[in-house]
């Protein structure tokens, strides 16, 4: 949805930029200006900056660009309207609910009678579970050794056998089949036209959402037998790949810190044994999305996943997902190939506590993965451990954690540092070039994107800049500049939007921000090329001829103007009429 420009503007203003930089780059201050290294490219000096005065980023070495809109969605790779959302979260400015068109509205309504129906249908499996019915599943709750209170905060109840009792009492309470069915509970029979419930037989765990509300459920089966757990199907209210169990729990904790398991007993016995900060990522891959719905609540995580080696493989899938989400990630695992639930039935809480005592960094969890592939004592595999413990080495960033962890590799080895030093120097190079390579291929894409295809020349790009600058600083330049120019002489979309929404904000604010300007447009490549503008200027045009500038730029674009006029005229009147212009042209002189 699209939101006023003066609420964008509001939002903008309650984020300091400098504040929201700082949650991903550490910053020095140097005046107005706060420079860091590029997180949108590898750089060992700092050549970012952040303009406190102005509100904005510029990159000297890769050119990115933009105001807080604009740095957000690089970072954390959302759309314009997703940062609108998040900032204002965060100023505590309540955003207008998007007007409904009849379908969403429609569907706003199932979604609420879907999440009353999961409410019953976990209130039915609960009270299933206490009766006659549930017998054997409170002696398998019992033996696992789930306390009573605990399976009353979590809801955990029993799916009885009969075939569609759910179905029944679902109906029973005036829920349409059509609904029922969209909740994924229950299905269709395959010919007789009857119904029955996706459950049987389990012990129902309901899922939450980060709210508290239930939106699907686990079921597993009562001893051994396939599936072991059931799960609800993607539904409008239950996203696997989106949804971590416990968060609604583990959020009331409060702490920074959270340990990140694999299934739904895990969380339990570890939130029972006396650590609510925990959650499951349910036998999904651990994505982005997760990370991005965790990082509300913490900054630092402890992976603590199976032993074996599906969960070793899981582990190492999303530790780079956390790194890359700004978590500070530890990990650890149970020995003997247990599970975090048996590991804790066994040992305790105490034991349980040094585990987590003892995570290690992820860097030295990885390496130690890695050691496992190979045998030591044999030189060929020496080379080859080093050489794939390098690569991963490589790509720590801070270079007294690459000294610490080189030394621990060398040590392992007894390859010397030196070396171990230098074969890392020489990927992070190479890596380095592929950045530059890649950071130069985008300015050329971003050129053809803004040029309409055309190759331009750098004095016509420059001339525009310039006037947009010019006219954005002083009303009367664009006061003047409005006589002489239409938007379209301007060759370049971008610019020519930015030199008629300078107009706007002259007219309704009565001044131009540069990073309100900015926020006219949600595409970041525009963003960029706007800030630019800014950026690349000096902060006062002192020494500059403000008059001769502005007079060189426009008569730079009004004669690329004319020539494109002149490629496409038909007519004698037409070609006579732009070389008469041309010509007043040549006596052009605005004064200022
Ligand atoms: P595990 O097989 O490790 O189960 O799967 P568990 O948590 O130790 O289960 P218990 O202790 O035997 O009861 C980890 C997670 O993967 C998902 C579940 O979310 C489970 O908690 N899973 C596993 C399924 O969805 N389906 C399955 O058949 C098995
Ligand atoms: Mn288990």
């Amino acid at each position: 949805m699209r939101y006023p420009r003066e609420l964008i503007e509001e939002i903008r203003m309650h984020n300091d930029i400098v504040e929201i930089v700082s949650q991903y780059v550490p910053l020095k201050q140097k005046g107005s200006s706060y420079f860091g290294l590029c997180p949108f490219h590898h750089e060992k000096t700092p050549s970012f900056s952040v303009n406190s005065e102005k509100q904005f980023y510029y990159c000297f070495g890769c050119g990115a660009s933009g105001n807080v809109y604009g740095f957000l969605m690089e970072m954390e790779h959302c759309d314009f309207p997703e940062a609108v959302k998040v900032l204002a979260e965060r100023a505590n400015i309540p955003l207008p609910q998007p007007q409904m068109t009849g379908q969403a509205l429609a569907l706003e309504k199932q979604r609420s009678r879907l999440f009353q129906m999961h409410k019953e249908a976990g209130r039915f499996y609960y009270d299933i579970l206490q009766s006659k019915e549930g017998e054997a599943a409170r002696a398998y709750l019992e033996r696992r050794q789930l306390h009573p209170n605990i399976a009353r905060k979590f809801g955990i109840g029993y799916a009885p056998e009969r075939r569609h009792a759910l179905y029944d009492f679902l109906r029973e309470k005036g829920y349409s089949t059509e609904d029922i069915l969209h909740s994924g509970l229950v299905l269709a029979d395959k010919d007789a036209g009857g119904y029955h419930d996706r459950f049987r037989g389990r012990v129902m765990f309901p899922i939450f959402d980060a709210q508290g509300r239930v939106v699907g459920f686990g079921g597993r089966i009562l001893g051994k037998g396939e599936p072991k757990y059931l799960n609800s199907p993607e539904t409008v209210l239950f996203s696997k790949s989106r949804n971590l169990y416990g968060l609604n729990f583990a959020k009331a904790a409060r702490k920074k810190e959270l340990i990140l398991v694999e299934g739904y007993m895990d969380m339990i016995s570890i939130y029972q044994a006396g650590f609510p900060n925990v959650v499951a990522s349910l036998g999904t891959a651990f994505n982005r999305e997760h990370a991005m719905t965790l990082k509300k609540y913490a900054q630092d995580v402890i992976l603590l996943y199976d032993s074996d080696e599906a969960g070793t493989n899981a582990a190492l899938r999303a530790i780079p997902v956390l790194v890359g989400s700004g978590f500070r990630v530890r990990v650890t695992q149970v020995p003997d190939g247990k599970d975090p639930d048996e590991f804790i039935k066994q040992n305790g809480a105490v034991e349980f506590s040094k585990l987590l005592v003892n995570a290690v960094h992820y860097i030295s969890f990885q390496i130690a993965c890695i050691r496992r592939n190979y045998r030591l004592d044999l030189p060929e595999h020496r080379v080859r451990f080093t050489t794939e413990a390098a690569q991963t080495l490589a790509k720590l960033d801070s270079e007294i954690e690459r000294e610490v962890y080189i030394a621990e590799v060398s040590r392992m080895t007894g390859v010397e540092e030196s070396a171990i030093q230098s074969e890392i120097r020489k990927l992070r190079r190479r890596e380095e070039e592929m950045f530059r390579q890649e950071a130069e291929r985008r300015q050329v894409q971003r050129k053809r994107l803004y040029d309409g295809g055309k190759k331009e020349e750098k004095g016509l790009l420059d001339a525009q800049k310039s006037l947009v600058y010019y006219s954005a600083c002083h009303r009367h330049v664009y006061d003047v500049l409005r006589e002489t120019l239409k938007q379209e002489d301007f060759p370049t979309a971008v610019y020519a939007q930015a030199f008629h929404a300078v107009g706007e904000l002259w007219e309704t604010a009565g001044n131009v921000f540069p990073a309100e300007l900015i926020s006219f447009f949600e595409d970041s490549e525009a963003q960029r090329a706007i800030t630019e503008v800014f950026a690349a200027q000096p902060p006062e045009e002192e020494g500059v001829d403000l008059e001769k500038a502005v007079n060189e730029s426009v008569k730079i674009i009004k004669r690329a103007s004319i020539d494109r006029q002149t490629a496409q005229v038909t007519t004698i009147e037409e070609i006579q009429h732009l070389v008469e212009e041309k010509r007043k042209l040549d006596m052009l002189h605005i004064t200022i």
